[in-house]
């Protein structure tokens, strides 16, 4: 595979691929020099359209351990804001030659059009494109649930090869406008794990029976009957609500009152259980500070992740078809 585009495209090869290589990555890091010599003299465009803070750093950290060039461009502050067209700037990046473009858009669709309209030869990573897919997030997270919970199931832990079959996780929160929602969904169902997702039903899309999992607008007996071994909470996205709550809800209270996560909450999860968010949190909108900062959140860790998660898909991007023989990631 040439892209990253959706968790959709991943086999379960791929994805297991995926999370072993991080696994691998992830091991280096812990080393005294962090850099690897693998993408020297590559380029690498961080090619921003929404704001971000830790996608983008993440990104350009892992670009950097893997010793690449790393060209940051931003929608603010460039041509863009000029009024020129995705293709300008592609061709411009063409031109540089970048080996590898990390595009995050505001349209869905965006990274897919980089990839196939012709403009670069680039590899195309997807940072998250409108509401539709966020992969390397979904690879993160899947990551972080296989590191946290595969073992308490006799498996291998962290173990090469484990997929996450078995593994119950409930997704809640603002799912309509939620790209991590729908790479997780289709990553983690790939990987054998059971998914709940939890919303008003003004938070959830059309269309969601095609999706593969559940869907429940009660988050309590979610908890109580579904029984999650990890539970994802999403961000409240009000930048993508006109007007503010623009009618999703009532008011801010009520749906941490039906759909926010509390120590109360929390206190009823199974003891194994674990709490992801891709933040930026809304503390005490979604998840609670005492949520938020309670030991079963992995919310940081996550973080941590990402970087040796985003070094596993630009090396299997980048250097897989020399440096691993056979795999076509
Ligand atoms: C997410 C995103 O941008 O889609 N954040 C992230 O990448 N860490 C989720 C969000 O903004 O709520």
């Amino acid at each position: 595979m040439k892209h990253l585009l959706s968790t959709a495209d991943l086999s379960k090869d791929e994805a297991v691929l995926l999370l072993d290589t991080a696994a691998q990555m992830a091991a280096t890091q812990s080393r005294e020099i962090k850099k690897l010599p693998t993408l020297r003299g590559r380029t690498v465009v961080n090619l921003f359209f929404e704001d971000s803070t830790r996608t983008r750093i993440s990104f350009e950290t892992a670009a950097k351990r893997l010793s690449a060039d790393v060209i940051n461009f931003s929608a603010k502050g460039s041509s863009v804001s000029k009024g020129e067209s995705l293709k300008d700037t592609a061709l411009t990046l063409h031109a540089m030659g970048a080996d590898a473009v990390v595009v995050r858009h505001w349209a869905s669709g965006a990274p897919y059009q980089l990839a196939h309209a012709g403009w670069l030869d680039a590899g195309v990573l997807n940072a998250g494109d409108g509401t539709h897919q966020h992969p390397t997030q979904a690879l993160l997270d899947a990551y972080t649930i296989r590191r946290h919970l595969v073992g308490l199931r006799g498996g291998a832990g962290e173990g090469v090869g484990a997929d996450l079959a078995g593994l119950k996780v409930a997704i809640v929160g603002d799912v309509l406008h939620s790209r991590v929602a729908r790479a997780n969904v289709a990553l983690l169902h790939t990987l054998g794990a059971e998914v709940t997702l939890v919303a008003p039903p003004t938070l959830v899309p059309v269309g969601v029976e095609t999706w593969p999992c559940a869907v429940s607008y009660h988050l309590d007996q979610t908890l109580a009957e579904f029984q999650p071994d990890a539970v994802m909470m999403l961000r409240v996205q009000r930048e993508r609500m006109s007007g503010g709550a623009g009618g999703f809800f009532p008011s801010p209270l009520e749906y941490t009152r039906y759909y926010g996560l509390d120590a109360r909450r929390l206190a009823r999860l199974a003891d194994h259980a674990i709490v992801l968010h891709p933040g930026p949190m809304n503390r005490g909108l979604e998840i609670s500070a005492e949520a938020a900062d309670s030991d079963r959140a992995v919310i940081v860790e996550q973080v941590a992740n990402g970087v040796a998660v985003r070094m596993a898909a630009l090396y299997l991007l980048m250097a897989g078809e020399d440096s691993a023989e056979g795999n076509d990631l």
